[in-house]
């Protein structure tokens, strides 16, 4: 990045501290700030009608077109997304005294609008700005700013919401440290809990240990410039106990040590307590590994109501898988359509998924014939209702790992198809199954095909040799990796702007475009390391500490630049998400097992 450009934002960045100090006005009166969030939030005034406002010169808006939420966001800090950026016009950037301005932004093409140093806004030139779309110091505002009517009533209430918006670091947060909470629920098993710690233990010792001050190495422009670059504090909270005592669980560890964010997690039945706790505390839920994410199946519902969403999520989980098997057997026509559609399902999250699969197979038009087997139904139980099956039958069998053994030693009925979530199986990478059954089974795969993803998971792969650690769920381990290096990421991009609602918005923002960039600086670095043999100094290296270490990371990487380009970082296809989206993947695979146990796609990516 080249500091010249950036030189008058540097002066801006040195004084965040001066500025939060001279924040300490008069606290507004809390029904003054409610009315203007209201405003701000809703679109209503504080007479209860709707606001109303022209936009280019006569576009008319009103209510919650009109609301200020729509363009500057939950945060206040607006956007650098698409032609127009959106000020932010939170309290450290409205109100702020001149050359006290904190840094927006490091992008270099939107930094001196989103920076511009002004004089701060008082009640004259705030309504002006609404009313007339005048800048303060005259400057005439873009035309997609609209002009607002407003009377003295609202503008009170306005000011008053935005003089506390986004005014101090969210709960977690200090001059010099950050903190986070990896949440485990009691179903997950040993192996997949111990991987896990072991990861994040790691991933959090090289993190420290280059934030350092005296091992500090520069990792990008904008953690030089504004040292925003903040040491990790991480507890692991293990859950235990049923369900409904989560919640109160997750309540007192937050209020004896509050947490920025649940980074990750790891869940093999529900999430749904968890996801309910960061909604209702307004903690954002980062990326956990989990196949049921919450209650709300889809994105519809989970936007019902809400303008803000705390958890962002690689997918809907099992719920996905449904939809998306559905939606396959929608597509089978003629004679290899099936003649009847059952289910079998045991578990908390096979039950979510047999409620998925319900709702889409409904929605077809479809009967559907359900079966409900008890956890402990062993392989008898499954054995007796398998009697019900007939040829000419589809059959989901939503089992999880621990269940997925009672089909051993079993005959599987002719003439039938049956169909496994290899999410709920926890098989990524190896669909075992006895060879009986492995010629009538097909698998819903979530997950980008083995060949494909190697490229993309190369970064892991040598992250984990670096650290002696074991390849045990390639699912799990890129999932948290990913969580791990989006948090940085994002981090960075926030600079000093550490605001819960700030953090879910610019990983919307940034999740797409952030794959393709990474992906496409991987294949360069490999396309570089194949011609030159030069040693690409990557974080990775940087991080190496012996020279063992650092041979293992080179020669791991050689072997990178024979796998081709990556296409993103993480064991999904795609991700993407958009302004109040939650799930970033959004289909699957069908897939079967041939005889030396490879894996083979029966389908294209299936988005239902
Ligand atoms: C349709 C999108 C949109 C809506 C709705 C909107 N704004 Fe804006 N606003 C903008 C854009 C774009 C700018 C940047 C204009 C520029 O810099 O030329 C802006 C700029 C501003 C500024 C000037 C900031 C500065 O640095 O000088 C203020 C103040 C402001 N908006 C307040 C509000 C408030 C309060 C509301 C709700 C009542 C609101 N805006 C609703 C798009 C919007």
């Amino acid at each position: 990045m080249m500091l010249a450009t950036l030189r008058p934002c540097v002066v801006l960045a040195l004084l965040p501290a001066l500025l939060l100090m001279a924040a300490g006005a008069t606290a507004a009166e809390p029904d003054l700030v409610e009315q203007g969030r209201r405003m701000y939030v809703d679109g209503v005034r504080v007479s209860g009608k709707p606001v109303q406002a022209t936009q280019n010169g006569g576009v008319m808006l009103s209510g919650p077109q009109a609301a200020c939420i729509g363009c500057h966001r939950a945060s206040g800090m607006g956007s650098v997304e698409g032609s127009q950026p959106v000020s932010p016009i939170g309290r450290r950037f409205l109100f702020a005294q001149e050359g006290d301005l904190v840094m927006a932004n490091m992008d270099g093409r939107r930094g001196k609008t989103l920076n511009q140093t002004h004089a701060p806004y008082g009640d004259e030139t705030l309504a002006l700005a609404l009313r007339q779309g005048v800048g303060v110091g005259g400057r005439p505002l873009s035309a997609v700013m609209p002009h607002f009517s407003l009377d003295a009533k609202d503008m009170a209430a306005l000011k008053a919401y935005l003089q506390q918006l986004s005014s101090d670091y969210s709960p977690g947060v200090s001059q010099q440290t950050i903190r986070f909470a990896a949440v485990i629920t009691p179903d997950v098993p040993d192996a997949r809990r111990a991987i896990f710690k072991a990861m994040l233990q790691s991933a959090l010792v090289a993190k420290n240990s280059s934030t350092a001050p005296r091992k500090r190495y520069m990792s990008s422009a904008a953690s030089f410039v504004t040292q925003t670059e903040r040491r990790w504090e991480l507890q692991v909270w293990e859950l235990t106990g049923a369900p409904q005592t989560w919640g109160p669980q997750l309540q007192q560890r937050h209020r004896d040590w509050p947490v920025f964010a649940l980074l990750s997690g790891l869940s093999d039945s529900t999430w749904a307590p968890v996801d309910a706790f960061c909604q209702a505390q307004h903690v954002p839920c980062w990326f956990p590994s989990v196949g049921v994410p919450s209650a709300a199946n889809s994105e519809a519902d989970a936007a019902a109501g809400a303008h803000a969403t705390y958890g962002l999520y690689f997918s809907r989980g099992v719920a996905l898988e449904a939809a998306v098997l559905a939606r396959e057997l929608l597509d089978i026509k003629g004679k290899s359509a099936p003649k009847r559609r059952l289910q079998l399902h045991a578990g908390q999250a096979g039950a979510v998924a047999a409620q998925a699969f319900e709702q889409s197979a409904r929605a077809q038009g479809h009967s559907l014939k359900s079966l409900t087997l008890a956890t402990d139904a062993g392989a008898s139980g499954l054995r007796s209702a398998l009697q019900q099956v007939r040829a000419g039958d589809a059959v989901a069998l939503w089992l999880d790992a621990t269940q997925l053994p009672w089909l051993t030693g079993m005959t599987p009925p002719n003439g039938v198809k049956f169909y496994l979530s290899s999410s709920l199986t926890q098989t990524s990478t190896q669909l075992h199954l006895a060879p009986e059954w492995r010629s009538v089974v097909q698998w819903i795969y979530p997950y980008e095909l083995p060949h494909k993803r190697e490229a993309n998971l190369a970064y892991l792969h040598s992250w984990l040799k670096l650290r002696n650690l074991p390849l045990v769920d390639e699912a799990l381990q890129s999932e948290l990796f990913f969580a791990l290096n989006m948090m940085t990421d994002t981090l960075q991009d926030m600079l000093d702007n550490l605001y819960r609602d700030y953090l879910i918005e610019r990983a919307q923002d940034m999740v797409s475009k952030r794959e393709s960039g990474k992906a496409e600086q991987e294949s360069r670095d490999r396309h570089t390391l194949g011609r030159a043999g030069r040693t690409v100094v990557n974080a990775e290296l940087a991080h190496a500490t012996t020279a063992t270490d650092a041979s293992n990371a080179m020669a791991t990487q050689r072997r990178a630049f024979a796998l081709g380009d990556s296409t993103g970082t993480s064991i999904y296809p795609r991700l993407s998400l958009g302004p109040g989206q939650r799930f970033a993947s959004k289909g699957a695979y069908i897939v079967h097992v041939d005889a030396d146990g490879a894996l083979v796609a029966d389908s294209d990516w299936i988005v239902p």
